[in-house]
């Protein structure tokens, strides 16, 4: 794509990581070229070929600088691994994030949130400081058995959502200092790896020294593996311990902001919720065996991840010259796949940005085909059904409890940071229900 001068489309780039590849690619077909200052990366936003690269050939387009870059923060753990390391973790860990093995994070998630509910007593909420500390709670519940408190929840959150996000401009700026450099950057990713290892460092020795105490959690599954897997060390434990809870809290809580956020807009969809819900459920709360049962509460979260995937890029780096959709991408290109570009294509779908949860039901309905807020291949998100379940019961808890209204009318827009966030706060206020 021509323009941009010496620097390319580096400040466009970096300004917005979401749609300024999404507009290139509308503009100029499902592939294109874009100049970082010396470098050149190829943005993806057709589903025919980011399957190719994330399914087909994925041989050809491993995990690269993006990827490792995450890994300054969290390790080399599933998120940050390639080949032969990263097969053996995925086949530890895969039997724990099974569907049917997801009971104890509907009860946990149903807990956090009657407790959250009754804290919302009439004074305007922040919908993304609620959904952090709803989720972090909530993985905290499971993978570690252990409550995390209201102070370090909250700096927890501040913490690791700050470091991603600048470990995150790093992925497209030109000067990349190694980490022992104390640039600013340098020094939070530093800083947020120290606190992370320090919390949940100590949570993984207590659990070590005392192997005959296991509860049914994450942690416990992680260390036990399957029956012939080998032990793992501490700091590969550590790394996945980091993984799964930098991965397990930050796109959920992104994806619970935009639920609270759009409920607050569209009242009609949280009463159809409640329609719903009611007759299946009663009372209680919904557990996994309950999903099929609420097709209209899976099409709100699909369509909410649809319009804001929380992860809008994903990057892979070319192994081998190849050739994708007629263009030629040269050995050491990093490819980004653009599920924004995709998820908003007028292309596949409808009034892309209108939110409509229903064209997800019915005989007509779109093509799930073309949604990927998951990703697609072997890298697909290992918490897929875990984000599903904590999403539903998170947001039928709500709608049960309160109708959110929006307390200034200003519109919402999104700011591409580690996840899609929204480019301000968004302020709300839970009525009780007549
Ligand atoms: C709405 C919530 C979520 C979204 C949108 C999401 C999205 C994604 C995406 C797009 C990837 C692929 C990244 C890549 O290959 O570069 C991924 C991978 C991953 N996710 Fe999630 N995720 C969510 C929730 C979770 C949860 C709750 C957990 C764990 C508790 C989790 C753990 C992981 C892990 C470990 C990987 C790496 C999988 C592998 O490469 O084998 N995610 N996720």
């Amino acid at each position: 794509m021509p323009g941009g001068g010496l620097l390319g489309h580096l400040a466009a780039m970096a300004a917005a990581p979401h749609s300024f590849p999404a507009a290139a690619l509308q503009a100029h077909g499902g592939l294109v070229g874009i100049r970082l200052g010396p470098r050149r990366i190829v943005a993806v936003g057709r589903p025919d070929l980011a399957r190719e690269v994330l399914v087909t050939r994925a041989d050809r387009y491993p995990r690269g600088r993006i990827n490792r870059n995450l890994g300054a923060v969290i390790g080399d753990g599933l998120l940050a691994t390639e080949g032969e390391v990263w097969r053996a973790r995925r086949r530890r860990m895969q039997p724990s994030f099974r569907a049917d093995r997801l009971g104890t994070l509907a009860t946990t998630t149903d807990a956090v949130m009657r407790e959250t509910l009754a804290g919302w007593t009439g004074a305007p909420i922040d919908a993304a400081e609620q959904a952090g500390r709803i989720a972090i709670r909530v993985i905290g519940g499971v993978l570690l058995s252990q409550r995390i408190g209201e102070g370090q929840g909250s700096a927890f959150v501040a913490a690791v959502q700050d470091c991603l996000a600048q470990l995150m401009r790093r992925n497209w700026s030109l000067l990349r200092w190694p980490l022992w450099v104390p640039v600013p950057v340098n020094r939070a990713v530093n800083a947020t790896r120290r606190t992370l290892e320090a919390f949940l460092g100590e949570a993984l020795d207590r659990r070590l020294a005392a192997p005959d105490a296991q509860p049914d959690d994450l942690l416990t599954a992680l260390i036990r593996g399957r029956p012939d897997d080998p032990p793992l060390p501490r700091q590969a434990l550590l790394n996945e311990l980091k993984t799964l809870f930098a991965a397990g809290f930050e796109t959920t809580a992104t994806a619970l902001t935009w639920l609270m956020y759009l409920l607050a807009l569209h009242p009609q969809v949280a009463q159809a919720l409640r329609d719903e819900a009611a007759p299946v459920l009663g009372d209680r709360a919904p557990g996994p065996a309950d999903l099929p049962r609420l097709p209209y509460a899976a099409a709100v979260v699909e369509e909410a991840m649809r319009l804001f995937p929380p992860v809008y890029n994903m990057g892979r780096d070319c192994a081998a010259d190849d050739d994708l959709g007629g263009f030629r991408i040269r050995a050491g290109t990093t490819v980004v796949v653009s599920i924004f570009a995709i998820h908003r294509s007028p292309d596949l779908w409808e009034v892309p940005e209108a939110f409509r949860p229903d064209r997800f039901l019915g005989a007509a309905a779109a093509d799930r085909r073309n949604l990927l807020p998951y990703a697609w291949g072997r890298h697909q998100c290992i918490g897929n059904h875990f984000a599903d379940l904590e999403l539903v019961v998170a947001l039928l808890a709500m709608v049960r409890h309160c109708r959110l209204e929006l307390t200034e009318e200003a519109p919402v827009g999104m700011r591409g940071r580690t996840t899609l966030a929204p480019d301000r706060p968004i302020r709300l206020k839970a009525v009780p229900l007549a």
